[in-house]
């Protein structure tokens, strides 16, 4: 027996046990060792019942991602097959799942007669999160199982649950404590098993997974879940084939899936997604920084401000169990903070997300004060303060007086240098940027901004406890903006060009959430504020005042006091939420392009998605070329989790790379030859996209 196999045998039970670090990844190997390891079960006359269970921390997490797209996916054994052969068995296999069974782990375990699973045990069908959908037998075996809603909303959902939950929809037999018992138990539960004698397949408990759902069930939830599905393949093609198992034999079925799960395979949405996934977990993976830098304890966080972010921020902390006290100036504005972040409690428990329980505990750790010396022995600190220098400086100055040593010192700031906030502390390898996105108890992203001389430990600190309060962490360096915001600018600044130009802002935004993204630019400008933006741009006036048309009307709607959403209008008009297009500003957009001399004209959809996302890549580039970002899949992640870039397109670099590298460079020269002066100003290539180019280079690489 191979090395990936712990073969073993008990009495009548053979114990086969999954052992491929770190989580028992289902690639070509371990197939092929678990087919070994079934056969000579089922040939040993000693053995009558099997177990197959995983070492370490996981049953198994699925199928090998690091195989889609390569030959080796369906090399044999094929999964699918492999566990049609397992549920085949004429001797009873019992499933015993420790850690997480995901994917075409738990797809194993629905191959077994029985499951027994540890309390602390999650099981789900992830699969439509990298563009798949269960492809061995998964979409046909859980419906069967716990009935069509509930597999449905799992595998559309993607998201795990938890022991109990699936005990209570009958997706295993039974609990166990914990995993120092589960073998034991296991071998238990077979030995009553043998003595029933109990059959090695069960009759499905929902033969017709179906039954007792409304006949239009299916297309009513495609209808509800079109705008979510946008663009996307896997939910659809997922839906089909939890349909299939409602209307066929298990035999049609999961030939029916085999089918939709090679077309996603192949498709450039799933590579796209499982491109994320690695990027996600690369991420991680710091110069300067391993598992032996040593971590500083964060048991107690304080965070000054209780404004729009700091409410938000404090909640993350909360919600990870992590006690923390909110510093604010005057009595007031803390009293208002305190009542927002109960609030959204409140308005949780309404949605039935938390049980008024949690939110008293919450609650209970987050502490208000107006005095500095209750933050004294805090572990880290978040100052979420108004987003000037000055203010920040002097917050920083007093935390250096009064935070005990060794505490982390961190700035929520969007734009500014953290090196000079950390400049006038006498701790500056204390100091780093933790920049949250609004509203910072959802929003997944975290950009982790290492000053020049943030030490590695406070780094290593902050990225650990990313995890623990859930966030997807992303480091970069120092510079305007940061990854995220020094990429919209030039982003948004060719959006707000454009409607001067002749484009609506509805058609702006409608080419870029055709692409898929979440919003489009300009309503996302009214959405944070036109004032904010307006305050961003008055604090760099000197870099943009070349360029006279520079986010124009903007101002001009600030100066009118349409501040976007919070007034009612600003590039759109609003009611309540819903979003007016407003003639007055094409009138305003007229008048301002004719005293600046911009000749208006129709422009293509075409040109708008060429020079808003041209430009944005340029940056991308631009950036990594500077060392602000390490890699490519870093920015691609923070666009995706932080401005609503569509996953399935993998990120601004992976879409460029797509499209082609050369079609990109090509795009800006037009632009900059085409858009005379405007042009020259703005349209400059970034080096490292030249030297891309010309060294015939299909990747985003640092050369
Ligand atoms: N395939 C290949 N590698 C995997 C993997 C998988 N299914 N799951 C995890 N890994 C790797 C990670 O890339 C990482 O590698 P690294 O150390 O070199 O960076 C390592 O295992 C540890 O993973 P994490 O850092 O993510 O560890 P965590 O403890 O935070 O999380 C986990 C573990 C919950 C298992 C998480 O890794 C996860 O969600 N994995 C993916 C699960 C998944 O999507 N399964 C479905 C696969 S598709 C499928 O099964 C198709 C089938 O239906 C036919
Ligand atoms: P806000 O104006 O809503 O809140 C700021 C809060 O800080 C106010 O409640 C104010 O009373 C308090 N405050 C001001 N000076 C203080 C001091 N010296 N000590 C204690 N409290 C003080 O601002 P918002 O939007 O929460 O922004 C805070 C920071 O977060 C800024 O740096 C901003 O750039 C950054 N940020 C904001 C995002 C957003 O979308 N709003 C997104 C990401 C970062």
């Amino acid at each position: 027996m191979t090395a990936l196999i712990d073969y073993r045998r008990d009495g009548r039970v053979a114990l086969i046990g999954l052992s491929r670090p770190p989580v028992n990844a289902l690639g070509q190997a371990l197939r092929q060792a678990l087919a070994e390891a079934f056969e000579q079960a089922l040939a040993d006359p000693q053995v009558q019942a099997l177990v197959i269970h995983g070492q370490g921390r996981a049953f198994s997490a699925g199928a090998d991602i690091n195989e889609f797209g390569t030959p080796a996916a369906f090399e044999t054994p094929g999964l699918a097959s492999l566990l049609e052969r397992l549920a085949q068995s004429p001797k009873p296999v019992i499933a015993a799942i420790s850690g997480v069974a995901l994917g075409g782990g738990l797809e194993t375990a629905l191959a077994c007669g029985y499951r027994l699973c540890t309390q602390g045990a999650t099981l789900g069908l992830p699969e439509t999160r990298i563009g798949l959908l269960p492809g061995a037998g998964g979409t046909q075996r859980l419906p069967r199982l716990i009935g069509a809603q509930a597999a449905l909303d799992m595998i559309i959902s993607g998201e795990p649950v938890t022991a109990t939950k699936a005990l209570e929809l009958g997706l295993v037999d039974r609990l166990v404590d914990n995993a120092d018992t589960l073998l034991e138990a296991a071998v238990d539960f077979a030995s009553a098993l043998l003595e029933t004698p109990a059959p090695a397949q069960r009759p499905w408990p929902h033969a017709n997974p179906a039954q007792g759902l409304p006949a239009d069930f299916f297309s009513a939830y495609a209808t509800r879940h079109a705008r979510r599905w946008h663009g996307q393949l896997a939910p659809q093609l997922a839906l089909e084939a939890v349909r299939a198992a409602c209307e066929g034999s298990l035999a049609e079925g999961l030939a029916k899936e085999q089918v939709l799960f090679a077309q996603l395979e192949s498709s450039p949405q799933s590579a796209a997604l499982r491109y994320q996934f690695f990027a996600q977990r690369e991420a991680l993976k710091v110069p300067g920084i391993d598992k032996h830098t040593a971590r500083r304890t964060v048991a107690g966080v304080a965070v000054i401000g209780a404004g729009t972010m700091g409410g938000g921020i404090a909640m993350n902390f909360a919600n990870a169990g992590i006690p923390v006290t909110l510093l604010e100036l005057k009595g007031e504005a803390l009293d208002r903070g305190l009542a927002h972040v109960r609030q959204q409690y409140d308005s949780a428990v309404k949605r039935g997300k938390l049980s008024p329980r949690q939110l008293d505990e919450r609650m209970a750790l987050i502490t208000g004060t107006l005095e500095y010396a209750d933050i004294a022995q805090a572990d880290l600190v978040i100052e979420a303060v108004f987003e000037s220098l000055a203010i920040k400086q002097n917050v920083f100055r007093t935390l250096d007086e009064v935070c005990k040593p060794g505490a982390i010192l961190a700035t929520n700031t969007s734009t500014l240098d953290v090196d000079l906030i950390a400049a006038v502390t006498r701790r500056p390898q204390d100091v780093i940027g933790l920049h949250f996105f609004s509203p910072a108890n959802i929003m997944r992203l975290l950009e982790v901004v290492r000053g020049r001389e943030t030490s590695a430990q406070v780094l290593a600190t902050t990225l650990d406890l990313a995890r623990r309060i859930d966030k997807i962490a992303v480091v970069s360096g120092v510079c305007f903006g940061f990854i995220g915001n020094r990429m919209l600018e030039p982003y948004a600044r060719e959006a707000h060009r454009l409607v001067l130009e002749g484009a609506t802002p509805a058609q702006v935004d409608g080419v870029l959430t055709d692409l898929g993204l979440a919003m489009g630019v300009l309503s996302m400008y009214d959405l944070a504020g036109i004032d904010v933006g307006y305050r961003v741009r008055e604090s760099r006036r000197d870099a943009i005042a070349h360029d006279p048309s520079y986010c124009k009307l903007a101002d001009e709607l600030y100066a009118q006091g349409h501040h976007g959403q919070k007034t009612g209008r600003g590039f759109y008009r609003y009611n309540g939420r819903e979003r007016i297009e407003d003639y007055e500003v094409v009138a305003c957009a007229e008048v301002l392009a004719n005293e600046l001399g911009i000749a208006r004209r129709t422009v293509s959809n075409e040109e708008i998605h060429d020079r808003c996302l041209f430009m944005l890549i340029n940056e991308g580039v631009q950036l990594l070329d500077e060392g602000i970002a390490q890699r490519g899949g870093d920015i691609d992640l923070v666009w995706i989790n932080g401005y609503g870039f569509p996953a399935w397109l993998g990120g601004p670099l992976y879409y460029a790379e797509q499209l082609g590298l050369q079609r990109v460079l090509a795009g800006i020269e037009h632009y900059r030859e085409q858009l005379g002066d405007y042009g020259q100003m703005w349209f400059q290539p970034a080096p490292l996209l030249q030297r891309l180019v010309a060294g015939q280079h299909t990747h985003i690489q640092r050369l």
